[in-house]
């Protein structure tokens, strides 16, 4: 199951997965107010359709770029709205229908160790995030495992220097989808892990 704030109809992707096995898209927009009835309801169809979930990885997010002196009481609650309200509702509607055994993964930043200046509203949004993936494994457990990863720079914002970047990692490299790919399974795969942030920026918050 794949959610969008958009529409994905058809897009080529979607329609290899699609031959590749069942798939579902549903459109979750963290701006629509009938954000949660529409998840509800959204939700109560799977089941009905016999879709049980056996695990989620909460991924959206914006990075927006805000310096100190540009701050303002919109601009922050809209950073808030997606990068921390968005997963919050998401966990909240999603770790009731998560089948016993399965692990609900949230994409953090590495920023939760060593903060980005030109991005510090971004940067709490993580920070709460990162207080939800304990709290939240204490709530589910011992039925669903909570695990987040604290990501560096795996594919770099459009205005960013890659060079520059992968230079302020220890392994001088920027991630990959890949080693995401392989966080995400030993997080899926290990039972006995939970409530943990895995942290994966090739060292970069040791520099
Ligand atoms: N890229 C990196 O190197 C990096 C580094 C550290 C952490 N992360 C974290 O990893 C996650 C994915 O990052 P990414 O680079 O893949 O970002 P991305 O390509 O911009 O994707 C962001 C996701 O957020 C969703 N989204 C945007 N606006 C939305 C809205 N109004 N309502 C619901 N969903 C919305 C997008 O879905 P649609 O566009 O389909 O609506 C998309 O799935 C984020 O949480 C990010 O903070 C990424």
């Amino acid at each position: 199951m794949l959610t969008s704030s958009e529409a994905w109809t058809g897009e080529a992707w979607v329609e290899k997965l699609g031959r590749m096995g069942r798939i579902e898209t549903l459109q979750w927009d963290a701006e629509n107010p009938q954000l949660v009835s529409r998840m509800m309801a959204d939700l109560d169809r799977l089941e009905a359709a016999g879709w049980a979930l056996s695990g989620a990885i909460l991924a959206a997010g914006t990075f927006p770029e805000a310096p100190l002196g540009t701050w303002t009481a919109a601009n922050l609650e809209a950073t808030w709205r997606l990068n921390l309200g968005f997963p919050f509702l998401c966990a909240q509607a999603l770790a009731p229908r998560l089948l016993s055994g399965s692990c609900l993964q949230i994409l953090l930043d590495t920023s939760v160790h060593r903060p980005w200046l030109k991005r510090l509203p971004y940067g709490a949004a993580k920070a709460g995030q990162a207080s939800l993936v304990p709290g939240l494994a204490q709530l589910l457990a011992p039925s669903v495992r909570v695990v987040g990863h604290a990501l560096g720079t795996l594919l770099p914002a459009k205005d960013s220097d890659p060079a520059f970047l992968a230079e302020r990692t220890l392994l001088k490299r920027l991630g990959n989808p890949a080693d995401l790919c392989r966080a995400v399974r030993y997080a899926a795969d290990s039972p006995f892990l939970t409530g943990e942030i895995l942290t994966l920026d090739g060292g970069r918050r040791w520099l």
